[in-house]
């Protein structure tokens, strides 16, 4: 039996993907090369924005057509849109020709439901909270030979006011230290020199445990340096950090790991303190500005990223205009930016002063110009420097270029031969772009 994985939304899901794809191998099952080779498709969703479930509404209605070319053909939807509580109604209207739906916390029980249905079972829908997380040692199926993906902890208690995350992957759960470190030691060995330390927030690790009343558990802090002590993994990075626990320690002690302080991601979401209060993020742009002020007294190379939600509820022109001078001032080496999406359960959607599309759009337009300026601007300073790139391999948009990336995040385009793939190589900086640098 062969399987296909359609992945949307983050990291944190493209991961599980890895992970789904590694317990269906050891089930017997191989990975077909396309959508009409497989037996069982997974689509694994994301509700994070309205645009994102539309698209993928989309694609689970074009999986039909896959049933009518193969009618014994298994089809699953798991993941965060499939957890939501309101998951019921829209699988009655648009979902009644897939066989298993599982949410977040079932992943891993998928062998055991396919067979289920191939024993002639009808559509399986598990979306209980009562087991947790993928558990550990759980084989994945890396797409990456080098880089690697590693959890390290679950689900979310900040409950910002916009966002579905919270609702969907649960609270704060910190994953097993010596199992994490364990992991990486097994990633070095089998030759992996990026690791990516998932979570949604990462610098809540082993918050839950203190909280419970053990002082001396391990923090984020102690995860990097664990981290950068493992031989062979060459770059550390994290996905995601919240501003509000980030530290003037924090920033100290990355300051002294070589592998992890050229980059930092640190979502803003608004330069307008009215809008962060109703965001309930918990600081402020003094707040934020003193974390950049920081990092950049520490480690002045390194790069900063952020996201930014324009259009949330009772922004005015003014608040946004606020952002724009701020996001001016901080200067961040690119920014992810989002139209703010009501999501239904979240406090916001019920807000009085809903933004209209049109406004929306039109302030995203003006933040993109004015970030894709800075952006540009930041990556011209690198024209004529020498930088370290971990090679990654052909580029999707040229195949007559390699890409790869510097330990500051940067994507860099140049002429790469096959044998420097996953290897760190010297280039000198030519040429620059708003999302990536040359070396031609
Ligand atoms: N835990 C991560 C966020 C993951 S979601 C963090 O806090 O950084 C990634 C980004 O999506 C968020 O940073 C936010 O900018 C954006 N986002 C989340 N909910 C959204 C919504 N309802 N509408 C628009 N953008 C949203
Ligand atoms: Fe969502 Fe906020 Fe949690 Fe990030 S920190 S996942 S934006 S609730
Ligand atoms: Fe989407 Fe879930 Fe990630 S909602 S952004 S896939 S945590």
């Amino acid at each position: 039996m062969q399987f296909y994985i359609k992945t949307f939304g983050c990291q944190m899901n493209e991961h599980d993907s890895e992970i789904i794809a590694g317990i269906l191998e050891s089930a017997g099952y191989q990975a077909a090369s396309d959508l009409d080779e497989a037996d069982v498709i997974v689509v694994n969703t994301c509700c994070i924005r309205e645009s994102a479930e539309n698209k993928i509404w989309g694609y689970i209605g074009n999986l039909k057509a896959c049933k009518y070319k193969k009618p014994g053909v298994i089809l699953a939807a798991v993941g965060c849109m499939m957890q939501q509580n309101t998951i019921d109604e829209l699988l009655h209207r648009q979902g009644k020709h897939l066989d298993i739906i599982l949410g977040t916390y079932q992943q891993h029980r998928l062998p055991e439901y396919i067979a289920r249905i191939l024993a002639g079972e009808k559509q399986i829908v598990d979306i209980s909270e009562d087991n947790h997380d993928f558990p550990d040692a759980l084989p994945s199926r890396r797409v990456s030979r080098f880089a690697a993906q590693v959890n390290i902890i679950y689900g979310c208690n900040n409950f910002c006011s916009y966002c579905i995350v919270p609702y969907v992957r649960g609270r704060e759960r910190s994953r097993d230290f010596s199992a994490i470190m364990a992991e990486l030691q097994s990633l070095a060995s089998d030759g992996v020199k990026e690791v990516m330390l998932l979570g949604q927030n990462v610098n809540s690790y082993g918050k839950d445990w203190r909280r419970q009343g053990d002082l001396h558990a391990p923090d984020f802090a102690a995860v990097l340096q664990a981290a950068s002590q493992v031989a062979g993994i060459e770059r550390i990075r994290y996905m995601s950090s919240h501003p509000r626990d980030f530290s003037a320690e924090l920033v100290d002690k990355i300051s002294e790991l070589p592998k992890v302080r050229d980059y930092y991601h640190l979502p803003l979401q608004s330069g307008c303190d009215k809008i962060l209060k109703a965001m309930n993020r918990g600081y402020n742009t003094g707040d934020y500005m003193s974390i950049l002020d920081k990092i950049r007294q520490k480690t002045p190379g390194a790069a900063i990223t952020t996201d930014l939600i324009v259009g949330f509820p009772g922004e005015t022109e003014e608040d946004f205009q606020q952002t724009l001078d701020y996001v001016a001032r901080c200067r961040f080496d690119a920014a992810y930016t989002f139209i703010y999406s009501p999501r239904s359960g979240t406090p916001a959607v019920s807000l009085a002063e809903q933004v209209p599309l049109a406004v929306k759009k039109e302030r995203l337009q003006r933040l993109t110009v004015l970030q894709n300026q800075i952006s540009l601007e930041l990556n011209q300073a690198y024209i004529g420097r020498k930088v370290a790139v971990l090679v990654e391999g052909l580029s999707k948009n040229n195949a007559d270029f390699y890409t790869g990336r510097t330990a500051s995040n940067k994507i860099v385009i140049f002429r790469g031969r096959p044998e420097q793939v996953g290897t760190i190589i010297d280039l000198t900086v030519s040429g620059a772009k708003t999302w990536h640098l040359e070396s031609l």
